[in-house]
């Protein structure tokens, strides 16, 4: 329904994106109590061999070590071993999204749990009291992931999906940047949304993680098809 919402919002305000823009900051931007909370669990899914390794460097908007000596970015690591598709949806939309890439890839399947699942009211944008909303408000807050911390051991590339809100990747999305290792790791952010694209969220999560070589994400619409997927996955080269 709140997909709904957001196309439909999509539809009046189509003339003008940076309206939509302002509109959801405004929207999410209030300053509230911080509402800390969950954690995220593994469900691993996977699958098939990898397959064939890229071997072109897109934009990776940071590297580790994380430049305290403003050395060049690195290029993104050898994509010839695992990779895994790790995703936070909230309502199943970037999941979609999540199990496209891994059937194109033959990835493993990872979904970022929410330790305290988030309801429909919590997801609730209209209300600015609301647990998601008091959470984007206050960028300090880490809601808690189910489950043990990932163990990236074995991967050379991550793709890592999340919804956007309030024009940013959730805040459970920070905690799981600055819970893993992603040294020597290739990670590609993706995201879905109503109508915001991806913004600055791949950055953030690029500087909360301090590790691994973070290339420029791409934020896909609900109704993204496996194609545009595997349009995507091959412009990285
Ligand atoms: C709390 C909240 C805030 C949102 N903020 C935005 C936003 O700023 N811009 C936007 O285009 N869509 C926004 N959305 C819509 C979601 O990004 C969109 O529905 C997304 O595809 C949901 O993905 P999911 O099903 O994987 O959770 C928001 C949704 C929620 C629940």
């Amino acid at each position: 329904m709140k997909h709904d919402i957001w196309k439909l919002a999509k539809r009046v305000l189509a003339c003008s994106l940076p309206l939509v823009l302002l509109l959801a900051l405004a929207a999410c931007g209030s300053p509230a109590a911080p509402a800390a909370t969950a954690s995220a669990s593994t469900s691993p899914a996977s699958t098939a061999a990898p397959t064939a390794a890229p071997t072109a460097a897109p934009t990776a908007i940071a590297t580790e070590p994380p430049a305290p000596t403003g050395e060049p970015a690195q290029q993104p690591a050898p994509s010839d071993g695992k990779v895994l598709v790790a995703v936070f949806s909230a309502t199943g939309t970037t999941k979609a999204v999540a199990e496209k890439i891994a059937a194109i890839e033959g990835a493993d399947l990872y979904e970022i749990i929410p330790a305290e699942p988030y309801t429909d009211e919590d997801l609730n944008y209209y209300d600015r009291n609301s647990r998601s909303m008091t959470e984007q408000s206050d960028k300090s807050v880490r809601p808690e992931i189910a489950g043990e911390p990932l163990d990236l051991t074995g991967y050379t590339k991550v793709y890592v999906g999340y919804p956007i809100w309030c024009a940013e990747e959730p805040r459970i999305m920070d905690t799981f940047a600055e819970s893993c290792d992603f040294s020597g790791l290739t990670v590609i952010p993706f995201c879905t949304s109503g109508s915001s694209g991806i913004g600055k969220s791949g950055r953030n999560l690029a500087e909360k993680a301090l590790t691994g070589t973070w290339l420029e994400g791409k934020r896909f619409p609900g109704g993204a098809t496996e194609a545009d997927v595997q349009k995507w996955i091959e412009s990285l080269g």
